[in-house]
């Protein structure tokens, strides 16, 4: 089985996870911020991941969904977020679903981040201290037990 990860991730946390996912499945990866040239044909299964930024993933990440033919495609979908919550998957789920894509499980785990780029307000500094030190090993482990599962299922 060929299988495929593309991702974007601003502060590296959901490359993390990209790459352990990667490393369980021999999956080749796309990280968005190089590459925008996406060719799907020849793999079985296609992973799309995304930081969560403003309450959403990545537009960049949800643009490319649009663009690809996904009928019958096996997919997953995994997010790292300030609150490591799995609902912000579910509108590139939706997107995925609308298009023909098999949905074969949905990850989230949180990501810490440290910048100075954006404006100190009182949310961004709840997500940063809700995160601190994630993904741990914690969440490492069970990214790998989340796909061991999913590859069963297939
Ligand atoms: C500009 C910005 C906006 C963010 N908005 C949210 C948010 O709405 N909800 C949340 O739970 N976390 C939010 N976060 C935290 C990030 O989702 C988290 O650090 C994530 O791991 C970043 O992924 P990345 O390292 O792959 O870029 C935000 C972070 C930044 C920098």
């Amino acid at each position: 089985m060929k299988a495929l990860i593309v991702y974007y991730s601003m502060y590296s946390n959901t490359e993390k996870i990209a790459n352990v996912f990667a490393k369980k499945i021999n999956a080749d990866l796309i990280n968005l911020k190089e590459s925008n040239e996406i060719k799907i044909d020849n793999y079985d299964l296609i992973g799309f991941g995304s930081g969560v930024y403003r309450e959403s993933l990545s537009s960049k990440l949800l643009n490319c969904v649009e663009k690809l033919d996904l009928k019958g495609k096996n997919v997953f979908v995994f997010s790292t977020s300030g609150i490591g919550a799995r609902f912000y998957n579910n509108k590139l789920l939706k997107i995925l679903r609308s298009k023909g894509a098999i949905c074969k499980g949905s990850f989230a785990c949180k990501g810490y981040y440290t910048t100075t780029e954006i404006k100190k307000n009182m949310i961004f500094e709840l997500f940063r201290k809700l995160s601190e030190g994630h993904p741990d090993e914690k969440d490492i482990q069970k990214a790998e037990k989340f796909i061991d599962n999913m590859i069963k299922s297939i």
